[in-house]
């Protein structure tokens, strides 16, 4: 069960952390209450609760960490502490019979996040690279509001695409000579605001569709760039994608196609719904990885 803001930040045009976590205090009991009764489940069947320790919102993290601590200091049940990312990792493993091989490389692409990692093992991973600004779904949304289109953009930009010539504009593939894994998308997002000062609001709106595919374009090759890089470093056996982004069919398709060639098997959350964040996800990799039982579960940002 998913309880959304999206609609509440539509407003807002954009996530303000402290109207995120009053709207979640409220949503909170009332979700896990459907939960449950949809399972046809009561809270006696539960094995292990599998909490986000972070990182995020911080307000958003403690409404959803002192709902967990509670309930198990209350219930006797126990209880573990999981890493936001590991849970988009994760995602890959639910309503399918995937059993990964290792080492792979997994592609983490949100609003928050833009990761490589290794994947060694369960529950063992090495992050290879980051964001030194933005994130993927960050370059996607910000450029997608320059254009005035609705929160969250990236998804409307990713539609508009599909109808856009992405050779029309030309923008910068980031990062692309630096050798290292880290990622950077505050210049694509200046050069398309550049872009964007040049030309009239008719002339935007007339070539909407041509700049979201130019865009999205480059977006994807900047990642691309990075993943073929570390393919080709390490012997990896599988990519995976996840996060948010990774609902972008674009995105699915040219990693399909350059993976393939490369002789590799590419995988993707099998469900949309399991790209952006869910809590299913987190409770796929509790079962997965040993984490430690605990007391009370701390918020962790340190990843
Ligand atoms: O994983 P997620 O729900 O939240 C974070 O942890 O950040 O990811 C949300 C991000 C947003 O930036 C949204 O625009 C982006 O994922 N997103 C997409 C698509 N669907 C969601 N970006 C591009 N194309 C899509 N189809
Ligand atoms: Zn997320």
């Amino acid at each position: 069960e998913i309880a959304s803001s999206v609609p509440l930040h539509q407003s807002t045009r954009g996530v303000v952390p402290e109207v995120a976590a009053r709207a979640q205090i409220e949503a909170m009991w009332p979700i896990l209450e459907l939960a449950l009764s949809n399972a046809n489940c009561r809270w006696s069947d539960i094995d292990l609760i599998a909490v986000t320790e972070g990182p995020g919102l911080i307000g958003s993290l403690l409404v959803g960490l002192t709902t967990a601590n509670a309930v198990a200091q209350l219930s006797g049940i126990p209880i573990v502490g999981v890493p936001h990312i590991w849970g988009h990792m994760y995602a890959n493993l639910l309503d399918n019979d995937l059993k990964p091989q290792f080492p792979s490389l997994v592609l983490t692409v949100s609003g928050g996040h833009n990761d490589l990692y290794l994947w060694e093992d369960h529950g063992k991973f090495t992050r290879l690279g980051y964001t030194l600004d933005d994130a993927a779904g960050e370059a996607f949304d910000k450029c997608g509001r320059l254009m005035g289109l609705d929160y969250p953009a990236g998804i409307s930009v990713s539609k508009l695409s599909q109808e856009g010539d992405p050779k029309a504009f030309h923008f910068p593939r980031v990062m692309q000579k630096q050798d290292s894994y880290l990622f950077s998308f505050s210049g694509l997002k200046t050069a398309f605001l550049y872009q964007l000062q040049k030309m009239t609001k008719a002339e935007i709106q007339l070539k909407q569709k041509d700049l979201c595919a130019s865009l999205q374009e480059a977006i994807i090759e900047s990642l691309w760039i990075k993943v073929k890089k570390a393919i080709q470093t390490f012997s990896v056996k599988e990519v995976y994608l996840s996060g948010g982004v990774s609902a972008n069919p674009r995105l699915r398709e040219f990693f399909q196609f350059k993976t393939q060639a490369m002789g590799l098997n590419l995988y993707y959350p099998a469900n949309i719904k399991y790209c952006t964040d869910n809590a299913a996800m987190i409770a796929a990799a509790a079962y997965y990885c040993d984490f430690p039982l605990q007391k009370i579960v701390k918020l962790n940002m340190g990843y």
